[in-house]
């Protein structure tokens, strides 16, 4: 699959997450592994008014390529001028954010706000190729709700528009995050058309992802299973080309890679706003580590960088001299 300059054979790419797939995380991620990343949404208007705060949602560094600036918006004139202001960023490619579920984004007619209204969601494909030069791609849903699933009008009219990829979440609208993705569409989209698919939704083990390449995907876009292991990408490529599941990583390991992203949140966002929005990855870091919930308690009340790594230090120590027990 192209993503710009880039050809990546059977992709494995780190889901846009608002407040998750920052700079830090994303950093943590490729190292891991992830072959392809794209930045946390940012609303066209919130661009085009050149709100700091969008601005610095768009930047990226030369490291993080090949990366991709999502946008979202239903106003044909502003994503067309953020398209632009998205190229100046210079990403690889840019996506099109047609499928956030968020009741105050869709019910106004943005994100998956956009399947219920194929016309707009085509005015606004074209005004993003209208606004720059780069490759564009698309992120969807299967549609609105179960009685109106579009994805394979959706899939031919952005063939014919000429978008480079499209990702779809194999959810609809109304599910949200409830029921499973339904990955039996992606034979069924790749049927009535061409361009490179990235499947997504539940892909939380290699397993998983080798089962979406195998139902024809041409790569496989991972959100929720990342923050809860962000090596799954290289566990996943490992067991794509060995066939071999590689043995979860140790408590220090785990540890190691928690406080190497903490200390990046802490530099990216400033102390105390880093380590407070840090709090979320500690779930995912120490997950069936001993006594976990106790120490999480913990951690949540630090607001400084040195407490946490003092205190994660000697959570390794007490578990090694075998004083945690299990709860
Ligand atoms: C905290 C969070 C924030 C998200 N933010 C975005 C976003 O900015 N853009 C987007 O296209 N999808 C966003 N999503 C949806 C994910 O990209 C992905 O489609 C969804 O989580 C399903 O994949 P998964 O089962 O691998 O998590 C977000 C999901 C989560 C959990």
């Amino acid at each position: 699959m192209r993503f710009g300059t880039h050809e990546i054979d059977r992709p494995l790419c780190l889901a846009p997450m608002d407040d998750i797939s920052d700079p830090p995380f994303r950093r943590i991620c490729k190292e891991q592994g992830a072959d392809v990343a794209y930045t946390e949404f940012a609303n066209c208007e919130a661009l085009v008014r050149n709100v700091t705060k969008m601005l610095r949602k768009i930047a990226i560094k030369e490291e993080e390529r090949p990366i991709g600036i999502q946008i979202y918006g239903s106003s044909e004139e502003n994503m067309e001028r953020a398209a632009a202001m998205a190229q100046e960023a210079q990403p690889d490619f840019i996506d099109i954010n047609c499928g956030c579920w968020v009741k105050k984004i869709a019910n106004r007619g943005d994100g998956a706000g956009l399947l219920r209204d194929l016309k707009k969601f085509e005015a606004v494909v074209r005004a993003v190729l209208k606004g720059t030069t780069l490759p564009v791609t698309v992120k969807t849903r299967l549609g609105w709700d179960t009685n109106s699933i579009v994805i394979l009008d959706v899939a031919r009219m952005l063939q014919d528009l000429g978008i480079q990829a499209l990702t779809v979440h194999f959810r609809t609208r109304q599910q949200g995050y409830t029921g499973q993705a339904d990955w039996s569409w992606i034979p069924r989209i790749k049927e009535v058309c061409q361009i490179p698919l990235i499947a997504n939704g539940d892909i939380k083990t290699a397993q998983d992802a080798e089962t979406c390449f195998n139902l024809g995907a041409d790569g496989v876009m991972i959100g929720r299973g990342a923050i809860h292991s962000p090596w799954i990408f290289r566990h996943t490529r490992h067991y794509l080309n060995t066939g071999e599941l590689l043995p979860e990583l140790s408590l220090e390991e785990r540890v190691d890679m928690c406080l190497r992203h903490l200390f990046s949140q802490a530099e990216y966002r400033g102390v105390p706003r880093g380590v407070v929005s840090f709090r979320k990855h500690y779930a995912g870091y120490l997950k069936s580590a001993p006594n976990i919930a106790h120490l999480r308690c913990e951690l949540m009340q630090y607001e400084q960088v040195e407490p946490i790594v003092e205190r994660l230090n000697r959570f390794l120590e007490e578990y090694h001299a075998g004083r945690l027990m299990d709860e």
